[in-house]
């Protein structure tokens, strides 16, 4: 789950990392009142939107007094930043900066570790800084096991060749920002720009922060920063009823059992659905191993109220939960849908008790059922009843 900036930065305050204050406004009116909470000097007036480069979007604008900060929210508010519309601003204390650096710390499957990522040279082009001069962007690999402690911190802000009198200042805003890392499960806690201001303070300006949603149990606080208005509602009864399921821009609802199968069937129905005008899968759904009748009905109940959805493939390989026990699962599922169910299922069985499975499909005979051999042609007829 991402995080939007003001709720990093809340985090980020909790953790001991130095932030400046910051109050959302949803209005112009609220933006102003906060400018004025914040002592009606220098503020800056921030977009609110999971999406980055909403400095370069106009998404980011200083304002010197409270009247300045309404017009700024004015035009902030309701502004299309790469396909987010901004609902909420952040109302954050001006600061005086002097230099601008860059910090990441984030989950490094592939090396199955983290890393450390860090600039001397941050602030809005840092895309393009790694890109030209990937030297002065720092990577150094961090052991789970131990952390970014003091001395760790040392060696990254070495290795992004800061010189050596600001080490001691920014090493131990490192080490509080890997605290947030850690102690939150976060996959990404990234800084940019880290500033140093006039003053000589060093503090985090911009925070991006996604947390792992596997670890949620470990996090009940963690649900209060869950955006409902924003999630998908698909996504969100899915979630409800304890489903994998990720919402994708095809016309073919796809419903299988296990990840690996439900991948690779996403591969069949779009290889498919080139040959009927381009129709893709309409989204991942896995119902897990051992699928009962009532997880199947979610399963369908999710994909079936997709506006989108033209037809159904059910794609299901038998081990554990056998192929009849399945077949039973999805004619109990239409039964509990009655109605609802209005779109035509291609239904692909194979694997422990096939036979069987097939026997139940084919004596329940539901009119809107077509059982299919093989994944291939499976994957051909959902295309083409989907382009019909
Ligand atoms: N509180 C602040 N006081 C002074 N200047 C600020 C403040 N917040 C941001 N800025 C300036 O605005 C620039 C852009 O801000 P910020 O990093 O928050 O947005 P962004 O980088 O455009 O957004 P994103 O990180 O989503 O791409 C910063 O690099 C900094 O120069
Ligand atoms: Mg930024």
């Amino acid at each position: 789950m991402d995080l939007y900036e003001y709720q990093a930065r809340d985090l980020f305050e909790q953790h001991g990392v130095p932030v400046l204050r910051g109050i959302t406004a949803d209005t112009p009116e609220q933006a102003e009142a906060a400018a004025t909470e914040l002592g009606g000097g220098v503020v800056v007036v921030k977009a609110q939107v999971k999406t980055g480069g909403r400095g370069k979007a106009g998404g980011v604008k200083l304002a010197k007094s409270a009247a300045e900060a309404k017009a700024a929210a004015e035009a902030i508010l309701g502004l299309d930043i790469k396909g987010h519309t901004v609902h909420r601003v952040m109302v954050a204390e001006g600061a005086s900066i002097e230099e601008e650096y860059y910090f990441s710390v984030l989950l490094d499957r592939a090396n199955r570790s983290y890393l450390a990522m860090c600039s001397y040279e941050g602030g809005m082009e840092i895309e393009q800084l790694a890109e030209e001069r990937p030297e002065a962007l720092a990577k150094v690999e961090v052991d789970p096991a131990v952390g970014i402690d003091a001395a760790k911190a040392e060696e990254i802000v070495r290795a992004a060749s800061f010189p050596e009198e600001l080490v001691a200042k920014v090493a131990p805003v490192l080490v509080q920002l890997y605290g947030v890392f850690a102690a939150e499960d976060a996959t990404l806690v990234e800084v940019n720009p880290l500033v140093l201001t006039a003053g000589g303070d060093v503090i985090a300006l911009d925070g991006k922060v996604t947390l792992d949603e596997n670890a949620a149990f470990r996090h009940p606080a963690h649900a209060d920063l869950e955006d409902k208005a924003e999630a998908n509602p698909l996504e969100a009864k899915a979630k409800a009823a304890d489903l994998n399921y990720v919402k994708l821009d095809g016309q073919v609802g796809i419903i299988g059992n296990g990840a690996g199968l439900v991948m690779s069937t996403l591969d069949v129905v779009a290889y498919a659905g080139e040959q009927f005008g381009g129709v893709k899968p309409a989204n991942f759904l896995d119902i897990g191993g051992g699928a009962s009748a009532q997880v199947m009905a979610a399963g369908l109940d999710v994909i079936l109220h997709d506006q989108d959805v033209k037809s159904v493939f059910v794609n299901v390989f038998g081990g554990i939960t056998a192929c009849d026990e399945v077949a039973n699962g999805i004619v109990k599922a239409l039964e509990i849908l009655g109605d609802e169910a209005s779109k035509p299922l291609v239904v692909r069985l194979d694997g422990n008790n096939v036979e069987e499975g097939r026997r139940i499909l084919a004596e329940a005979n539901h009119p809107l059922v077509t059982v299919v051999g093989t994944m291939d042609e499976a994957a051909a007829k959902a295309a083409e009843l989907a382009a019909a």
